[in-house]
């Protein structure tokens, strides 16, 4: 592997419905890291969606149309490393080391799995409680500097820090000892931000777009034509007021911030940059141009999306490829944390087995 500066990884859930969320959040951001001087790993996180239940047959179909969506959108998986999970043994196995790092009461703290478990909190799955140790196992298997994720995933990448630095703390003389010097695990910067770093439902500028929303109208789906992204955006939820000509004029404003944001995001530009061009417009005049950026911007991408989908064989290839590339990074990991936490192992992973 050539020597980058940065390593970045971050990971998509084949949960089915990608949405204008996880595109502008995301998929779009993953597309901009890769001007960087950086290894960019991409990751379907197959074993994260299992942490509730998913029918086999849809899965496979998710994983797929997830890599579909990083191709369409301008992944390179020749420069990227595009894979699914579940692939790569590393993850899991690492996991389990933090599993005996991670502290109970750090894991109680998630919001996140408070959230998804719900009132029936005795009847969730373990995994869903230990998803923020695996996503932590996800980004240090690779050392990862860099991550790129959405404003939800805050508080996941504070544990993932606070793991490295007990790890690093709890096997200090160890790491030492075998040659790593101080710390062997970075502590991962997130890069959180954009202009759309949390896009809101187009009925309600208080929620997030959610894949769970029974409205289809509030969200726009990765895979929606031309009319029906349009279609959307004119019936999408706005006030009585033109567009102010500053930020200051978005506040308590929460449907017009998001789509002012949602513009900026897909154009490339900042609020600002929009709020000076329409400044004093009506939505009747900036729905219209939503909508013609959002159907230019969007368009080709699902349709390069229906016609990588199409070819199941090629997509499998690529996550070979991809997860191929990434165990020889993930075994080297493997092998120092194996040593340092004191394991005895047969030698180089990759030379031995498979
Ligand atoms: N939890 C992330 C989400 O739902 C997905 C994810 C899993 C992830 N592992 C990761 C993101 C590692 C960044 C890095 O969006």
């Amino acid at each position: 592997m050539a020597a980058f500066t940065e390593l970045v990884f971050s990971g998509v859930q084949p949960t089915g419905n990608l949405h204008l969320g996880n595109y502008l959040g995301a998929v779009k951001r993953f597309v901009e890291m890769q001007a960087r001087d950086a290894q960019c790993l991409y990751c379907v996180v197959d074993l994260h969606a299992i942490t509730v239940w998913q029918d086999p047959e849809a899965l496979r179909g998710q994983i797929r149309e997830v890599t579909a969506a990083f191709l369409a959108a301008g992944i390179d998986p020749a420069q990227s490393i595009v894979f699914n999970q579940s692939q790569v043994p590393q993850h899991a196995e690492l996991a389990w080391v933090f599993n005996c790092v991670a502290r109970l009461g750090w894991l109680n703290r998630m919001t996140q799995f408070k959230e998804k478990a719900g009132k029936d909190r005795e009847n969730a799955s373990i995994g869903l409680y230990d998803y923020p140790v695996l996503m932590a196992a996800d980004i240090l298997a690779y050392r990862a500097t860099h991550v790129p994720v959405g404003e939800d995933q805050k508080q996941h990448l504070e544990l993932t820090r606070d793991i490295a630095q007990k790890f690093n703390t709890d096997f200090g003389s160890s790491i030492a000892a075998h040659g790593h010097g101080e710390t062997f695990f970075p502590v991962t910067e997130p890069l959180i931000g954009g202009p759309a770093a949390r896009v809101m439902s187009l009925r309600d500028g208080s929620k997030k777009m959610s894949k769970s929303d029974p409205s289809d109208n509030s969200r726009i789906n990765l895979t929606d034509d031309a009319d029906t992204i349009a279609q959307k955006i004119r019936r999408a939820k706005t006030d009585p007021e033109p567009l102010p000509s500053e930020i200051a004029g978005l506040k308590d404003r929460p449907e017009a911030d998001n789509l002012v944001g949602i513009y900026a995001a897909l154009a490339g530009i900042t609020r600002e940059d929009v709020l000076r061009d329409f400044g004093g417009a009506q939505f009747s005049a900036f729905k219209p141009a939503l909508a013609d950026l959002a159907v230019t911007s969007l368009g080709p991408i699902a349709g390069e999306m229906r016609r990588l989908t199409a070819d199941p064989g090629h997509i499998d290839a690529v996550l070979a490829d991809g997860a191929g590339r990434a165990e020889t990074i993930a075994a080297q990991t493997l092998d120092a944390v194996k040593d340092i936490v004191g394991f005895v192992r047969r030698g180089p992973s990759l030379q031995t087995v498979r």
